[in-house]
């Protein structure tokens, strides 16, 4: 039998509180009661026991009296299919029992309907573009779809300039290279974020100085980054972090104030806007990241823009392996390849061609959510400031434990029994390996946000009946939370 299985399977002697310790370590939600000829005699699940409880049942009390001994079931011959048709939204775990009633095996719901985090939808030209590379056999990284794919995106963008790159980490090391940051330089960075920033200024030879997030925004605070500046601090990196822009004015007015770079890394957030203006406008230069989970993808890929030709001029160099336009193998430094293919180009031009249609869908995705999730007690909803534009890369929620009586980590268990998938937050970048000692400091937000952040599904073509999944199941998992703190206290 699988360990799947025989995690939740327990004995006909087992007692209420063998079932409850079963519940805890597995977060399935269910037990087997089986004999010891492996028939299966019943099955409980967590509804059973709280029944039990309220009837004033005992911990000790065979747990047998209370299991279900009319339940669903499949059977060995039958196909796959013909079980799995037996599974809904309440009979979440279904036993495979051969002619003697013994169990053999389990189809689960979680493992039928998975909700993933994010998945790309590739349903516009994406084939037909990278057909056409395939038949006109330009699939390195030259070929006419990367410029179509820059110049559409430096039009979405009302950006001067955009040039693509291999990867968004790609594009964050190409712009520090270009902005010449590198040993001795400091780069203020969010405390909360994904690694590439903090890993890129320190392959430039620069310190990365971490700065708190702020509580209502989740990007960085311009009163911590204040504090973080010194003589050798070259660069600020604001991330728009889940789609959520920074409040780039002061940020700005800091960056004036001490000459100093600003890198807006946009890889959550292509399309939001900053009191009316994109992302990846606002600063010196912006960087994107098209991987497979972004609101746009190439597969891996990413873009920088910028309104300076210089800037535009060194970053090309830089990502063509330093190498002069008008003089070929005659390298003015030394450089990267960075470049994106022709065929990956096609697949981006195509998704650009929808970016209107896909920002729009996730805005009713957004405000589903909200309408059914805003009600929930200890459920905290993305910020939105009337200043900004979230895109909302991923529909993200902070949980209060103390008022929702569930934690981050447990509620993902209870969404992962119903195949939802999720994310945790990200760490805070102080605390790990690279970045130990790089920089001391206190980041009571970003800590806050990383230990209860959780993302939620949102994929370009999330169904309404997904999302309705979603909201229900967290609403379940905090009714049962504050219904079982009730009943410890
Ligand atoms: C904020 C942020 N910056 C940079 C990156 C790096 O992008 P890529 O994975 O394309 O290298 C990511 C990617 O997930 C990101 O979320």
């Amino acid at each position: 039998m699988k360990k799947s299985i025989q995690e939740i399977v327990l004995g006909t002697g087992a007692t209420l509180k063998d079932v409850m310790a079963t519940f805890d370590q597995t977060a399935q939600g269910v037990v087997f009661i089986v004999d010891a000829d492996g028939v299966m005699q019943g099955l409980l699940t967590d509804g059973d026991v709280r029944r039990a409880l309220l009837q004033s049942a005992s911990m000790a009390d065979a747990a047998e009296a209370y299991m279900s001994r009319a339940f669903a079931f499949g059977k060995v011959g039958s196909s796959r299919d013909e079980n799995a048709r037996l599974l809904d939204e309440k009979i979440r775990h279904l036993p495979i029992l051969d002619e003697a009633g013994r169990l053999v095996d389990m189809i689960r719901w979680a493992d039928l309907c998975q909700v993933p985090v994010m998945q790309p939808v590739l349903e516009g030209n994406e084939f037909k573009y990278v057909a056409d590379c395939l038949i006109t056999n330009w699939i390195s990284s030259q070929g006419p779809y990367v410029d179509r794919f820059q110049d559409r995106f430096a039009e979405y963008l009302c950006a001067a300039h955009a040039l693509c790159v291999s990867n968004g980490t790609a594009a964050l090391h190409l712009a520090m290279a270009a902005l010449g940051i590198g040993p001795g330089d400091e780069v203020i960075i969010p405390d909360l974020t994904f690694v590439s920033p903090a890993s890129m200024a320190i392959w430039c030879g620069a310190t990365p100085v971490f700065a708190d997030v702020d509580r209502t925004t989740w990007t960085i605070d311009p009163e911590s980054i204040k504090r973080r500046i010194t003589a050798r601090t070259r660069a600020i990196v604001p991330v728009h972090l889940y789609g959520h822009p920074c409040d780039m004015d002061p940020i700005l007015d800091l960056a004036r104030e001490h000459k100093l770079f600003v890198i807006e890394d946009c890889a959550e957030a292509l399309g939001a806007e900053y009191k009316g203006r994109k992302v990846g406008t606002i600063g010196d230069v912006g960087t994107f990241s098209f991987f497979a989970n972004k609101v746009i993808t190439t597969g891996e890929g990413g873009m920088v823009t910028t309104n300076s030709p210089e800037l535009l001029e060194k970053m090309t160099l830089l990502r063509d392996h330093g190498m002069t336009r008008d003089r070929r193998y005659w390298h003015e430094r030394a450089g990267f390849n960075y470049r994106l293919t022709n065929l990956q180009a096609a697949i981006g031009l195509a998704q650009m061609e929808h970016i209107d249609q896909i920002l729009s869908f996730r805005e009713e995705i957004v405000a589903r959510y909200n309408r059914q999730l805003g009600p929930i007690d200890g459920i905290i909803l993305p910020p939105a400031e009337p200043w900004a534009k979230n895109i909302f890369w991923l529909y993200s929620i902070v949980v209060d434990e103390q008022v929702a009586g569930i934690d981050r980590d447990a509620l993902a268990a209870r969404l992962a029994e119903y195949g939802i998938d999720t994310r945790p937050f990200f760490y805070p970048l102080h605390v790990q390996p690279p970045f130990v000692g790089e920089a001391a400091g206190e980041f009571p937000v970003a800590g806050w946000l990383a230990a209860n952040g959780l993302s939620l599904p949102t994929s370009n073509n999330l169904t309404v009946e997904e999302i309705d999944k979603v909201c229900s199941a967290i609403a379940s998992a905090v009714r049962h939370s504050s219904f079982a703190k009730g009943c410890d206290s």
